[in-house]
């Protein structure tokens, strides 16, 4: 089977993930051996916690790219961020320094975090204002967000307004705190999840190894929806083939 990744920790030293390059290209080739055709570097952009910049995500991005050459690995490295929802975000549209990525519906696409403990007030306002400025925003791992615990169905509105839906392959494995599993399940159920990807950030607990995950969402729903999922509806978001 092959894979799209959108969602990836794998640009070295710059946040959470690979802490260097040699991490970085582990996780790579291990991402191309498990059959990841093409990964999107997504690494943090979250003001007083990784003050990372576009300019810079993208020279490191380059960097790696001539590096992957250089070991002879084929994977295609894509590169992007996965924006925190924070008032910073309105200033990096304005100055063209917002991590865009892909199409969806002649629109840009833009990975958005949200704090792993509330869904912010805020939030439709930013949904609106960023549909206007032509960004449709993916939330990332809903599954995994404290404030969607309690109000689950609250991604039915978030999908009905015009927003995407990425769940972490790892939640289907129960690689995360309950209810993790069962939201990722129930998403899957109600067709609400628009691409699994990794959120790779190790070689180890968060592997870019899509595989089992893959695997798992076949004998939940059948091997069509995985592969829509893992690998043809990332595909079309990120060439804008639709
Ligand atoms: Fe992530």
């Amino acid at each position: 089977m092959e894979f799209v990744d959108l969602h990836s920790h794998v640009l070295p030293g710059i946040d959470d993930g690979a802490k260097d390059l040699k991490e970085s290209l582990a996780m790579l080739k291990l991402a191309q051996s498990s059959g990841t055709q093409r990964i999107v570097a997504t690494p943090h952009m979250m003001p007083g916690t990784y003050d990372n910049q576009w300019r810079d995500i993208m020279l490191i991005a380059t960097k790696l790219r001539h590096h992957l050459l250089r070991n002879g690995l084929t994977i295609q490295l894509e590169v992007a961020a996965e924006v925190r929802a924070c008032p910073e975000l309105i200033h990096w549209q304005q100055q063209g320094a917002l991590p865009l990525f892909g199409s969806y519906q002649g629109k840009s696409l833009l990975l958005l975090e949200l704090p792993s403990t509330h869904i912010p007030r805020q939030l439709w306002n930013l949904l609106q204002w960023l549909l206007e400025q032509q960004v449709v925003p993916i939330l990332a791992h809903p599954e995994r967000n404290r404030g969607v615990w309690a109000a689950p169905q609250w991604v039915e509105q978030w999908k009905a307004r015009g927003g995407l839906v990425q769940v972490t392959a790892g939640s289907f494995l129960g690689g995360f705190r309950s209810p993790a599993q069962e939201l990722a399940e129930y998403y899957l159920k109600r067709q609400l999840i628009d691409a699994i990807a990794s959120d790779c950030h190790n070689l180890q607990r968060r592997s870019p190894d899509l595989r089992a995950a893959h695997q798992r969402v076949q004998e939940l729903s059948g091997s069509l929806t995985a592969d829509y999922l893992f690998y043809h509806h990332p595909l079309a978001l990120l060439s804008g083939a639709r």
